[in-house]
């Protein structure tokens, strides 16, 4: 069964000038317990809405959504909140995370809801979880004594304390540099593995999506799948960007320096050759490796 399904999901809006804004139209989607899924697209294409309605935190305007098989829409509030907090790790794009509280207070927070031994140790599992996630040493700092980063990973924390089923992340390295970034993306999967949860992961890097066994794009709301593995991978995978913003990023992190060489390399499209040629080595089906990540840097 899946873990959350999503079938002919729409969502729109009515601006203030009364006409509508098709955000998302007829995605059809079902995450799994253990499934990694890694969703791109341009900056506007309705990833975060998508994540939301995911997540519970929103209801779409048609279609359904179902977790664990039980239809949302039919859920009463209370129940929903229950269901999310216990079930639903977030991480969001602008972190969320609760100002004047210290780092260890936003990440004990969704422990304040569970019962028994996890409430009365919920201060010693956030610290733990901020100790894996490097900041052991700043667990009374206050999000605006942090840096963008050390924000980030505070939310990634305070998503994963409660070992969540369903693990959503909205651009979870989006302020972190390569090193830092990848270390966290082995926690998310670490973490996820550990509890045979689901991760979805919203990127803008390609290293990042290369992580995850499933790929989408969302390009004007539409979610078609991919696949990264596929010679013609970066062409597809930077469609769905701003090429412009992209491409060197490209150039200089994802090639491997011994593909550009390789006679036997796959043709390589116009517009992405350097992550046509990185991305077809990566093994079909396979996570990425630790090399692929290494090549970066
Ligand atoms: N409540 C709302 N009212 C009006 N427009 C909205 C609302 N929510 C989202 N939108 C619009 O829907 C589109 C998709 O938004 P969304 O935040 O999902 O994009 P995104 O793919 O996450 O973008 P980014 O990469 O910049 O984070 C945007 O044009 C946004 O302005
Ligand atoms: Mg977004």
């Amino acid at each position: 069964m899946s873990l959350v399904r999503l079938e002919g999901v729409a969502k729109h809006v009515i601006l203030p000038d009364d006409s509508r804004l098709d955000i998302l139209r007829d995605i059809d989607l079902a995450i799994a317990a253990g499934d990694h899924v890694a969703i791109v697209g341009r900056s506007g294409s309705g990833k975060s809405t998508l994540l939301n309605l995911m997540g519970m935190l929103d209801r779409p305007s048609d279609g359904a959504v179902w977790f664990r098989g039980e239809p949302v829409r039919k859920m009463r509030a209370g129940k929903l909140d229950k269901l999310r907090g216990r079930n639903v790790g977030f991480v969001f794009q602008q972190f969320n995370l609760l100002a004047g509280r210290t780092a260890l207070e936003n990440v004990a927070m969704p422990l304040g809801y569970a019962s028994g031994r996890a409430f009365w140790n919920r201060n010693r599992t956030a610290a733990a979880m901020l100790e894996r996630v490097g900041l052991g040493h700043r667990i009374e700092s206050t999000p605006e004594q942090l840096s963008g980063g050390e924000q980030q990973r505070v939310a990634i924390a305070r998503a994963l304390v409660r070992r969540p089923a369903l693990i959503l992340a909205d651009e979870p390295t989006g302020a972190l540099d390569v090193e830092t970034g990848g270390s966290v993306m082995e926690l998310l999967d670490e973490i996820a593995s550990e509890a045979e949860a689901a991760l979805v992961t919203i990127t803008h890097d390609l290293h990042v999506a290369a992580r995850a066994r499933r790929h989408y794009r969302l390009e004007a709301g539409v979610l078609t799948p991919f696949d990264l593995t596929a010679p013609d991978a970066g062409a597809a995978a930077a469609a769905a960007y701003d090429r412009v913003e992209l491409a060197p990023e490209l150039a200089e992190s994802v090639a491997p320096a011994e593909s550009m060489e390789d006679p036997d390399a796959a043709p390589q499209p116009d517009g992405a050759p350097e992550a046509a040629a990185s991305l077809s080595d990566a093994p079909a089906g396979d996570r990425a490796t630790e090399d692929t990540v290494e090549v970066a840097s």
